[in-house]
């Protein structure tokens, strides 16, 4: 296996900008592990499978294929069973519903094979909640990306405003609470800090600052 880059965080804490960045700095590919989980959310809901039956979540990610292209203008293409997903998992409903799946141990037993695989493919960043803890516990390069609340929040606005949707701040700081707390005390594999990671507050940070260290840290092989 290539080199693994582990990089977990919150919502809005810049990781996902960051590794992508990161890894077009440094030629790696890009695996954006939530977008695995979200496009597996889309099959659910298209299929109006009750998301409460987990018999039925773990049927259906077996019976799917997901994949992360990445291409070389830098931009990544999420594939759900060959189709191409990625503009349709980022709306507010889906946000909202990712946690059902994710919280069910044998879809993720599942989502971990697939994500090693796809990480296995060479020299990777990968970035999610549990890469430094669950899927790549042994790489060297662990980073835990966070921010304090309002500027997450803030960081989310923004994005969203920019993809037209028209959610009030107030609900947005609402849905992120509800994530951060899902994301955080789920049973199976909830977000959290490994211990051998390096911990880094982006509050006052620009993207390009974080960037920049993360690839002084890699470069000097800590991490
Ligand atoms: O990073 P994101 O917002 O696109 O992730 C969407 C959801 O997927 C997030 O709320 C939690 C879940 N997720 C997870 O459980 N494990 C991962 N490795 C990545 C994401």
């Amino acid at each position: 296996m290539g080199n693994i880059i582990a990089i977990d965080g919150p919502a809005g804490s810049g990781k996902s900008t960051v590794a992508r960045l990161l890894a077009r700095r440094l030629s790696y590919i890009y695996v954006d592990t939530g977008a695995m989980y979200r496009a597996l959310t889309l099959k659910a809901l298209r299929k109006g499978l009750d998301l409460n039956n987990e018999e039925k979540l773990i049927e259906l990610t077996r019976d799917t294929e997901l994949d992360i292209l990445n291409d070389p203008s830098g931009g990544i293409k999420v594939m759900l069973d060959g189709e191409d997903v990625t503009s349709l998992i980022r709306t507010p409903e889906l946000t909202n519903n990712v946690s059902y799946i994710a919280r069910v141990g044998g879809v993720r037993e599942k989502m971990l094979d697939s994500q090693r695989m796809i990480g296995g493919r060479g020299d990777s960043v990968c970035e999610g909640r549990d890469m430094g803890t669950v899927v790549f516990p042994e790489t060297k390069y662990k980073f835990y990306l966070d921010a304090e609340f309002p500027e997450r929040a803030s960081r989310r606005y923004k994005e969203l405003l920019g993809d037209g949707c028209k959610l009030s701040r107030e609900e947005i700081e609402k849905d992120l609470k509800v994530r951060d707390h899902k994301d955080m005390n789920r049973d199976i594999a909830p977000l959290k800090k490994a211990d051998d990671a390096v911990y880094l507050d982006t509050t006052n940070m620009g993207i390009d600052e974080v960037v920049d260290k993360l690839t002084v840290y890699v470069n000097e092989g800590r991490g």
